[in-house]
Formats: C-alpha cells, structure tokens, sequence
C-alpha cells in the first residue's frame, strides 16, 4: 500500500477552483482575484458570489445577494425557540456547535443548494449573536436593514452600531478567512458531504475540526501570549523561556506557507490602523522576537507568521472578547464552508483512505467465558 505522511501533507486530494495557497511564495487569491486585490476593494458579500458562483458580482456590495443575505439572517420565531435548547453559559464555541446542528432540520438534505449555503452563512451569526445576548441576560436586537452582513453581526453582539473603521476591518478580517484551501475544517466538511450527508452536518463538522489550537483555536491563546509578555522589553525573554519549555508559539508556523503568510501582512496592516498602540508596540516585538528564534533555532521548518497573530489583535480591536475569536472565524469561514460543500457535491466521489493495520495477527481465541 502506498503511504504518506502521517499528515497527509503534500498529498493532493483532487481539483478545485476556488481558492489557491502559493505557499512557498506567499499567495492567496479566491478564484483569480489576489487577496491584497480583495481585501481594500470588495465587500464580503462581494466575497460569498465570487466563492459561490464563480465570478465577482457586476457591482460590489451585490444588491440581489445582500438582500437576501439580509432576509435570511433573520431567525424565524420556531428555530429561535429550538435555540433556547442551549443552555445560556456555556462558552460561544461550544454552543455554536449545538445550535449550528440545530439548524439543520431534516430538509436539510444532500446535495446542498445555494439556498442552504446562503442560509448558513446569514444565520450563523445571528444564531451566535442572539446566543451571546442570552447568556448574558440581553434579549435579541432589532434587525437594522441598513447594515451589511458584518457590520450587523458586530452590532449584534456589542448592542451598538458600529463605528465604520471597525466594521470594515472585521470585514477585511472576514474577507481574508473567507476560504483557504484543503485546511483542516474544510477536509473534515467534504468528508461529510462525499458520504451524501447535508450541508449542516458537513459545517459541525468543521466547526469542531476548526475549533483546535492547531488550526483555528490559536487566536485567544495569541491574546493570552500577549497578556503574558506584557511589555515589548519582555518579549525576547518571554519567548525563549516557552521555547525553552518546548512550547510552541502561538500564531507562528504554517502548513502551506513556508514563507510570510499574506493575511498575516494585511492583518499587521490593519492593526496599525486601529489597534491600542501599546498593544501593537508588544505584539510587534513578540513578531520580532518569535519570528529570529524560530528562524535561528528550527531554520529548515521555515517558520513565520500565520493568520491568527495579527487576526488575534485586529479581533480585540474592534472589541470581540476572546472567547469570541474562533467562533468569528468560523462565521467568516461559512462562506469557503459552502462553497466547497456545492464544489465537492458537483463531483462527488466517497472520501475513504487507508491505514496500515499494525495490530496483532488476526487468529485470536477470546477469553473463555465463566460457567
Ligand atoms: N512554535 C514553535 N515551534 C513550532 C511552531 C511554533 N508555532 N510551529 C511549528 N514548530 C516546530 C514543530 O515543533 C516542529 O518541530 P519538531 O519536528 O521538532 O516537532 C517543526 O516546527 C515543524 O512543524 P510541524 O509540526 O511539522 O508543522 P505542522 O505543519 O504540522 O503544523 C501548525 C502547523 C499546527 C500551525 C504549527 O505551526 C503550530 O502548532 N503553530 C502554533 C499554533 C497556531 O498558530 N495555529 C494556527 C494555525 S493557522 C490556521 O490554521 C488558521
């Protein structure tokens, strides 16, 4: 039998137009379109049609698109009463679990139609939203028509309509975590929807694949590292002392990119713009610091800078609790969710790999039973 990597690095899964990782060079562009072309200019709604259907819509912010993003991110009265099954507390993530499976009624069936797509990328937000103003005794806001799809998911969950430089930030936020390849939670997704399973079922899936610090559970624990450096002076310090305990960095190494991750870039970019200056003064001498010992003491693993570093302080920027960052990521990342659903369910084959069984030679007697 063939074999590979235990983590299936460069092994490649089949084609997909949607999204391509250059990661010895440092490229990412959505079907064509370079991030950097992306995140000043197009709006996420601009985003979710260029994912889902191919080709930029003819005007940006797409009206057709944004209206009914806006009418489906309504819950309606019956599926907010089956969210009341959630027991207000728990941490979002967790719970975004269960109410994302909630959502998925049992029309939910395969193969996902953009209808279904379109749904969970506009519910999710609300969903969690309405869920954090419960666990804190808040009841669900008014909609406010006149607020695109990100800028209504931070007014619902601050209470408050956001300032424009901070909409538009965790709108370029969203628009760079908008897809990425074969990462982790989208492989767990097409695993699901290659079995003919449902939309909803394929997105809990990822959400629990994106959920781990190895992937998209990084971000907090980059707020925490911040926290605990505390000062640009210590940072240095403070970085070899957890290598030094055999810690890994959080928000440093990448599978694809063996070279500066481009959203990290943009994400630096964003965060001079709005971010506590104290805090962007720590967060670049943790860079600085981290990026010289991992480059002196592991050169050939080639490590720098991902996503979740700088996507760590432009979140605590525009004012999201920590426990908030996976699951902001995961509502930005319902887009690539949906689009690869429709991509792999477009030419499906079952995703079933091997192992290679090293367990005892099979022959074995079981143990008498006692008379
Ligand atoms: N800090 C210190 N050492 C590291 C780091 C790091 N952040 N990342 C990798 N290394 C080391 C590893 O220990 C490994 O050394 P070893 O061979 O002696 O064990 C070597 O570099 C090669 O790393 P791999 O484990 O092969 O890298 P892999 O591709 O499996 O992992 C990952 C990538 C999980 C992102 C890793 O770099 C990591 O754990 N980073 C920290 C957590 C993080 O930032 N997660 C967010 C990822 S971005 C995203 O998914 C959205």
């Amino acid at each position: 039998m063939a074999t590979s990597g235990k983590g299936l690095e460069h092994v490649v899964l089949g084609d997909s137009s949607l999204t391509l990782v250059a990661g010895e060079t440092g490229g990412l562009s959505y079907r064509g379109f370079d991030i950097g072309e992306l995140v000043p200019r197009a709006s996420y709604e601009g985003v979710v049609h260029l994912l889902l259907w191919g080709e930029p819509p003819a005007r940006d912010p797409p009206e057709r698109l944004s209206a009914e993003l806006r009418e489906r991110r309504i819950v309606p009265h019956a599926l907010a009463r089956r969210m009341e099954a959630v027991p207000p507390g728990l941490p979002p993530l967790e719970a975004m679990r269960s109410l994302l499976s909630l959502l998925g009624s049992p029309e939910w069936r395969y193969p996902p139609t953009d209808e279904q797509g379109l749904d969970l990328i506009a519910k999710t937000p609300t969903i969690l939203a309405q869920y954090v103003r419960r666990s804190s005794g808040r009841a669900p806001l008014p909609d406010r028509p006149e607020l695109g799809h990100v800028a209504h998911f931070l007014y619902q969950l601050t209470g408050e309509v956001p300032p424009a430089a901070k909409a538009r930030a965790l709108e370029q936020y969203c628009i760079m975590l908008a897809d990425h390849g074969m990462n982790a939670s989208t492989f767990a997704l097409r695993i699901v929807i290659s079995t003919q399973s449902d939309l909803i079922s394929g997105a809990v899936a990822a959400l629990g694949a994106l959920k781990g610090p190895a992937h998209g559970g990084a971000p907090s624990k980059v707020a925490d590292m911040l926290d605990a450096v505390g000062t640009p002076e210590n940072a240095e310090r403070w970085v070899e002392a957890a290598l030094g305990r055999k810690e890994r960095l959080m928000g440093f190494g990448h599978r694809a990119y063996k070279t500066e991750d481009p959203r990290a870039v943009l994400l630096k970019q964003i965060a001079k713009e709005i971010a506590d200056p104290e805090r962007l003064r720590v967060a670049e001498a943790v860079e600085r610091a981290g990026v010289a010992a991992l480059q002196r003491k592991r050169p050939e693993a080639r490590l720098f800078l991902n996503v979740e570093f700088y996507g760590a302080v432009v979140l605590e920027a525009v004012g999201l609790p920590r426990e908030l960052f996976t699951p902001t990521f995961a509502v930005a990342r319902t887009a690539g969710w949906a689009a690869h659903a429709k991509e792999q369910s477009q030419d499906n084959r079952l995703i079933r790999p091997d192992v290679r069984y090293t367990g005892p030679a099979p022959g074995r007697g079981w143990p008498a039973s006692p008379a």
